[in-house]
């Protein structure tokens, strides 16, 4: 399985701090933000980690990661994705890096207090399909929103009025190689994006997605309020325990 880290965007939510550099390389605590999602990767046994990236300052992430020596990695691979498409349209950009194997897809704002080594394994002895995990939240209105029943995922709507559950689908997603088949068909939506939501509701309709609650805390990192609350959560617990 493959790694990426979905690290593109213009961060405006965080305008002037993102005019000088990419959300991904601010400050959560004692690091920059995307050392967290890259050790997500690497806690979960995964090593073959492609970023992608966008928006104009793409050389600052080459600049702090290199080849990744400071993770122990060999090397680490970098895409730049044109425009401000969305996820699933930076998703498909990394076909050819996976190669038709599986991949582990971070987004590069969502930081969580331990391993998802077990998630992982689960989704390797699943044999295809998808995984999504999720967490109960008290915001779910913030988030794309699964209703579940019992084992199934039953859809799961973008920040939903009215939630059909107080669980958020947390940017931490397990994808077979039919993922770039599914992000060709997508359309925008109406904030002109391919949306993750849609990719994960196709594999619902297919009865190929399965779900599993995220152990630890969980926080994205992309809003002035959330940025505080990552860096405080690090602070007091630390992030990426194994
Ligand atoms: C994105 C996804 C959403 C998910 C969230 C997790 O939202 O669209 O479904 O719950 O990440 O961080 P965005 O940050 O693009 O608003």
């Amino acid at each position: 399985m493959k790694g990426v880290v979905l690290a593109g965007g213009l961060g405006s939510r965080l305008f002037p701090l993102t005019k000088i550099t990419n959300k991904h390389l601010l400050p959560v605590y004692d690091k920059p933000m995307i050392y967290y999602p890259i050790q997500t990767l690497i806690n979960a046994g995964i090593e073959d980690i492609m970023i992608v990236t966008g928006g104009n300052f793409a050389g600052h992430f080459l600049q702090l990661l290199g080849n990744g020596k400071d993770f122990g990695l060999k090397d680490l691979n970098y895409t730049y994705q044109e425009g401000e498409g969305g996820i699933a349209d930076a998703l498909r950009l990394v076909e050819h890096f996976a190669d038709d194997e599986p991949v582990c897809v971070v987004l590069g704002d969502n930081i969580i207090e331990n391993s998802i080594r077990g998630a992982a394994d689960d989704y390797r002895k699943q044999g295809g399909g998808a995984k999504i995990l999720v967490k109960k939240v008290h915001d779910p209105q913030r988030f794309g929103v699964p209703e579940i029943d019992e084992d199934k995922v039953l859809n799961i709507v973008e920040k939903p009025a009215e939630p059909k559950s107080d669980y958020a689908v947390i940017g931490i997603y397990f994808f077979d190689n039919t993922v770039f088949d599914i992000i060709r068909t997508l359309k925008p939506s109406a904030r002109g994006e391919l949306e993750i939501t849609d990719v994960n509701n196709h594999y619902i309709d297919r009865g190929e997605m399965t779900w599993a609650e995220l152990d630890g805390w969980w926080t994205d990192a992309g809003t002035f309020e959330s940025l505080r609350h990552a860096s405080n959560l690090v602070a007091q617990t630390g992030a990426n325990k194994k």
